[in-house]
């Protein structure tokens, strides 16, 4: 009892998530649904039930970017942390906060209090992870903010005397197309004062064999987490779909450097989201995308990074050059400079 009023006062809690589906949320839905081909936001995927089948994803044998991002981290984490200094950790997209615990562990060794804002859609596995945090590391102050990237880098906490790294790791950049990742970029640019820090980890481009078998399991997590983004509309939006009709399909687009994940219609069909008034009707054989997954190329992406005044500072990879992490700091531009 003790020890809980003590994690409890270390304890803060943020709800940018609307209790209602906003407007928002349907005009995006109805928008991807409405369209040929086909799409759907992928950050769908992540109701309780997606974050946990994700978490098993990342335990695949064939899923190799989360143990990849691990072990850079485990060589690297103490030298990200005396690159920074002291920092507040603020992490988007944070799920059960696995690999970010090697970055904890590095900066509790140089900060006197450490403070982590872990940011997820999905408040459940941030509950739960928040708690057992908490009990692992004493030092440690928490807020969990529950909302989308957008929400939260809109509104992060405070830089007040620390300054602050902003994490972004599990190559989730590589679900944005070109023109959300530089609204992306921009939103960091503007989120970060001049001086702070972004590290990034992303996935890179490799034989397409060991892609393609990342995204196409032996035991049939991965599609089982593609269908289940319809049991979370179905639930949210009072829909119908029924998930015996679709399939999973995943291959990797050469030309645009990505995984594409779409659902296959397996029968001609008309779904119905009530709570979005929306009646759609598909093909068979015709695929609702709900996922890209880009491969990335540094020098590509660090250009890119630069143009939103986010200087590379540097690139680690592991051995095979699978995964890279770079971390970068915010710039100041014209009228911010000395
Ligand atoms: C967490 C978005 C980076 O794209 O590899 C895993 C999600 N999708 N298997 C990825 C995912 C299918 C993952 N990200």
């Amino acid at each position: 009892m003790k020890t809980e009023q003590k994690e409890n006062s270390r304890l803060r809690w943020i709800d940018l998530n609307p209790a209602i589906a906003s407007v928002d949320e349907s005009t995006d839905i109805i928008a991807g649904l409405t369209q040929n081909p086909k799409t759907l936001p992928c950050r769908y995927f992540y109701d309780d039930r997606g974050s946990e089948l994700f978490e098993q994803i990342c335990d695949l044998k064939e899923y190799y970017p989360t143990r990849t991002e691990q072990a850079i981290l485990e060589t690297y984490a103490a030298e990200i942390a005396q690159m920074t200094g002291s920092c507040n950790l603020i992490e988007l997209g944070s799920g059960s906060s696995r690999k970010t615990r090697l970055l904890l562990e590095a900066y509790s060794e140089i900060v006197q209090e450490l403070e982590y804002y872990p940011i997820d859609v999905s408040s459940g596995i941030l509950k739960t992870t928040a708690l057992d945090l908490l009990r692992q590391y004493p030092k440690l102050k928490l807020c969990g903010v529950a909302g989308t990237y957008e929400q939260a880098l809109a509104q992060l906490p405070p830089a007040e005397l620390e300054n602050r790294l902003l994490i972004f790791l599990g190559s989730t950049l590589g679900n944005l197309n070109d023109e959300q990742c530089n609204k992306f970029f921009t939103q960091v640019q503007q989120a970060l004062k001049p001086g702070e820090f972004f590290l990034l980890g992303v996935d890179l481009q490799k034989p397409i064999e060991i892609i393609e078998a990342a995204y196409n399991d032996s035991q049939g997590i991965t599609a089982a987490f593609n269908l289940n983004i319809l049991n979370h509309l179905n639930q949210k939006f009072q829909g119908n779909f029924f998930l015996n009709n679709f399939a999973h399909w995943a291959f990797y687009n050469q030309i645009d450097n990505q995984i594409e994940m779409h659902l296959r219609s397996l029968t001609q069909q008309t779904v119905v989201l009530e709570a979005l008034d929306l009646e759609i009707s598909l093909q068979a054989g015709e695929t609702i995308r709900t996922e890209i997954s880009r491969k990335f190329h540094i020098p590509t992406l660090i250009s890119v990074l630069e143009s939103h005044s986010l200087q590379a500072l540097q690139v680690w990879t592991d051995p095979k050059a699978w995964f890279g992490l770079i971390l970068c700091q915010r710039q100041c531009i014209n009228t911010e400079c000395p």
